[in-house]
């Protein structure tokens, strides 16, 4: 086969547009067919309204033996047909997990947060479960994707040394992701994926039982605080949060990334990190 050097430029520009779009690397060995799997979506969704309609006419029926989506999973966990039945799904999913091993499984297992699709690997957590602090970021990156542990990529290195300048490592503090699959490109995740993965989120902080939660970064403050004021409003401040067992105190902050891009900004996080430390230290001891 000869290529024209107008078809190489074509595959230069294209390889950089999926670059800016972060498609970094291809995620099956196979390539797909989007065509045909669109037009037998499409025709899935005819046959199930028709059926809904009670009537025959419109829509033909897939091939006998044919998966009229191949290589996907269903679009929402098994008996849930709306999004709608897919939220009381991850509730019940959520609610069901009688621990954190568990809530892993069931999480790994759930398939309707549309993220789950794009990424390589469940990012559930890291740290000590029975820490008594636990911190709550945005989404995983391509370096969480890869190795499906939160914060191990740069600001997870600088989140380590933050922690650091206060006595902390990860043996003493346990940590999670508003959303624990990568969104494509790093975009901020949708208010809909972060719904849709909430339930397990919450049902993780109920079980690890935290007396203070840090939020690092806007999505996460606005998620689970359901703070509205920018994050340099409301950083450094001290909030309530239910735990579900029980009430406990919830610090905002800075995310690590911002602080990359703005250095200047680590005097704030410095000032929070200590709050922390002081608050940490005015804990009574644990009775277990
Ligand atoms: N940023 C986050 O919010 N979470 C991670 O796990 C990594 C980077």
């Amino acid at each position: 086969m000869s290529f024209h050097v107008q078809d190489l430029q074509a595959i230069e520009a294209l390889i950089a547009f999926y670059a800016e779009a972060g498609i970094e690397f291809a995620l099956d060995e196979e390539p797909h067919d989007r065509f045909a799997e669109t037009e037998a979506e499409g025709r899935a969704r005819a046959a199930r309204a028709s059926e809904a309609a009670g009537d025959n006419r419109g829509a033909r029926a897939a091939p006998a033996g044919a998966s009229p989506e191949p290589n996907r999973p269903p679009p929402f966990p098994q008996g849930a047909e709306t999004a709608d039945d897919a939220a009381l799904a991850a509730r019940a999913e959520a609610r069901a997990a009688q621990s954190m091993e568990e809530l892993r499984e069931r999480l790994a297992a759930f398939d309707a947060c549309g993220l789950k699709r794009t990424a390589k690997n469940l990012v559930f957590a890291d740290g000590n479960p029975q820490a008594r602090v636990m911190l709550v970021g945005e989404a995983p990156g391509r370096d969480e994707d890869l190795q499906g542990l939160p914060f191990v990529g740069r600001s997870g290195q600088l989140l380590d040394r933050m922690l650091a300048t206060i006595g902390l490592d990860r043996t003493q503090v346990y940590i999670a992701n508003i959303v624990p699959w990568r969104p494509p490109g790093n975009r901020t995740p949708t208010p809909q994926e972060s719904a849709m993965c909430q339930p397990f989120l919450k049902r993780q902080i109920e079980l690890c039982d935290p007396d203070i939660l840090v939020c690092l970064g806007g999505p996460s403050a606005q998620a689970l605080l359901g703070l509205t004021e920018g994050i340099l409003r409301s950083r450094g401040k001290w909030f309530s949060y239910d735990t579900g067992r029980r009430t406990i105190r919830a610090l905002a902050t800075l995310h690590p990334a911002y602080l990359l891009r703005q250095p200047l900004q680590k005097r704030l996080a410095w000032r929070d990190l200590r709050a922390l430390q002081k608050a940490l230290q005015e804990l009574p001891p644990r009775v277990d």
